[in-house]
């Protein structure tokens, strides 16, 4: 018999199941269930889940938002372009704009607090890359993503944009301060 001919029983699915396909096909579905509940398991119990949420806004709401925010809680600012570094408060909210192509503002948090980092884009699908950590987030525009954060290390980090946005992609790069109480 080969793939090309004609099976020589026309009805070939109507005969019984032969032994070895069955456990195959036993085998295979269990595997599927762990691997499924798996996902829950490895949400609730590994270290490197987000649990996010998002919300529906405008690039207008999200900006005034982050303007307040940042009107009231600057240190200084950092750059050429005098970005301002932002410390929100201990356990409190923290916002980031995501635009072609740069972060704004920077964030200063502190360790061992618990944050609700609010992200949007102004514009295209950014991507939130927290480097050398390895916490990805898509940035979409017209929502409003929350993550929940607790930095436990010091030190200074980089967030990239790993989303292709465009010719300055590539230069779509920023820091966030994780400093000790
Ligand atoms: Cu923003 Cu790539």
């Amino acid at each position: 018999m080969s793939a090309i001919e004609s099976p020589p029983e026309r009805i070939w699915w109507k005969q019984p199941l032969d032994r070895v396909e069955g456990t195959w096909i036993v085998l295979a579905f269990v595997w599927c269930l762990i691997m499924f509940f798996m996902m829950p398991y490895w949400h609730v119990y590994g270290k490197q889940n987000l649990s996010n949420e998002a919300y529906k806004t405008t690039a207008d709401a999200f900006a005034k938002k982050t303007q307040a925010f940042v009107d009231q809680n600057t240190i200084r600012t950092e750059t050429e372009q005098k970005i301002p570094v932002v410390r929100p408060p201990a356990g409190g909210d923290a916002y980031l704009i995501a635009r072609l192509w740069a972060w704004w503002p920077m964030l200063e948090l502190e360790e061992g607090k618990t944050y609700r980092l609010h992200l949007a884009s102004m514009d295209f699908l950014h991507g939130f890359s927290l480097q050398p950590e390895n916490i990805n987030i898509e940035v979409h525009p017209g929502y409003e993503h929350i993550v929940t954060v607790t930095p436990t290390k010091a030190g200074t980090y980089s967030i990239v944009c790993n989303e292709y946005c465009g010719i300055n992609h590539h230069t779509m790069a920023s820091k966030l301060y994780v400093v000790k109480k």
